[in-house]
């Protein structure tokens, strides 16, 4: 663990971090490793680097290697700056059949870059990511927390116009809000 980290939550999001902590019996509070995780990655822009795994680590008084395999895990927890809209697309069996092939695809051509990139401007990354468990729903995409489902490239489109005019406050979301 990393004593010297410079990174620290601001007052309100270490207040929520530790009522996220005393939900859990005294040696338990490793539990709270993933709310925790979701906070830092709202407190540091987006995503989690090593110094931000080292303090939640220091939080919880875990080892920093507890952290890493947890948030390394996940799709939804990001190692490498995003942009401010990230597009997770399903490409796992039912949405796959469905034509999420063709969604990746029409998304990299539309923004220009690769799924796992980001755009120049910053304002979009590209992500295909494991079954999002609204498979009858398939093909489908997350950002942010909603799901569009159904898709076709015309919902695409008019989605990622409005992601456009809409820009979503990922830094401040999670560090705002009560997870229950
Ligand atoms: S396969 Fe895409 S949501 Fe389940």
């Amino acid at each position: 663990m990393n004593n010297e980290n410079k990174l620290k939550f601001s007052d309100d999001a270490l207040a929520l971090a530790q009522r996220m902590i005393k939900r859990y019996p005294e040696g338990k509070q490793k539990s709270a490793l993933i709310p925790l995780l979701h906070v830092a990655q709202a407190e540091f822009g987006g995503w989690l680097s090593s110094d931000a795994m080292d303090y939640v680590a220091s939080l919880l008084d875990i080892t920093s290697i507890e952290v890493y395999e947890v948030a390394s895990f996940y799709s939804m927890f990001n190692l490498k700056p995003v942009g401010k809209c990230v597009i997770e697309v399903c490409h796992t069996g039912p949405c796959w059949l469905l034509g999420s092939d063709d969604i990746v695809k029409y998304i990299e051509k539309k923004l220009s870059i690769k799924a796992g990139q980001t755009t120049a401007d910053g304002m979009f990354t590209l992500k295909t990511v494991e079954c999002l468990a609204s498979c009858g729903t398939a093909p489908m995409m997350q950002i942010g927390e909603t799901y569009h489902e159904n898709l076709t490239l015309s919902k695409v489109d008019d989605i990622i116009h409005e992601c456009k005019a809409t820009v979503v406050d990922h830094v401040t979301h999670w560090s705002k809000k009560e997870i229950k």
